[in-house]
């Protein structure tokens, strides 16, 4: 497997690399997007394949007492999205799940906003 796999599904060591470097290099183009999206305090977010956390850090910052829920089928996304937002989930204002964005059930109107960076032409099935 190539190290530029790991875009893909991060896995293992080169995994652990290639999310802490997706936070920093994606860091640019996301702050970018984020100026767009505007958001309550109290929003409710969801940001699909999350990677290493980055920008559910950034959500929480725009919603102060909102809550800003990931998710990634990377379990290696997952430790890294988890470790970075620690705090927010130690608050009750953060999750981090693992998962397809393919099989999510979650009630259609729970969320204010759903965002997702850099992943969508990773998904099977875009339109669904
Ligand atoms: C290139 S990274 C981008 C990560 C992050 N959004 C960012 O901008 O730094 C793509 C992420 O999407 C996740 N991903 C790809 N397909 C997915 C799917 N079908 N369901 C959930 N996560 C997925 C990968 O595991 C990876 O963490």
């Amino acid at each position: 497997m190539s190290f530029f796999e790991n875009t893909r599904k991060p896995v293992g060591l080169g995994g652990k690399i290639m999310v802490a470097m997706m936070n920093l290099g994606h860091s640019p183009v996301a702050r970018w997007g984020l100026r767009f999206l505007e958001l309550t305090p109290d929003a409710k977010v969801l940001d699909c394949g999350c990677g290493g956390g980055a920008n559910i850090k950034r959500l929480l910052k725009k919603c102060p007492q909102g809550i800003v829920k990931g998710i990634d089928y990377s379990p290696v996304s997952v430790e890294k999205s988890k470790k970075v937002n620690e705090a927010a989930i130690a608050e009750g204002r953060c999750t981090v799940l693992q998962g397809s964005v393919a099989n999510m059930i979650f009630a259609g109107d729970w969320f204010d906003a759903v965002t997702a960076f850099e992943t969508v032409y990773f998904w099977p099935d875009l339109p669904r």
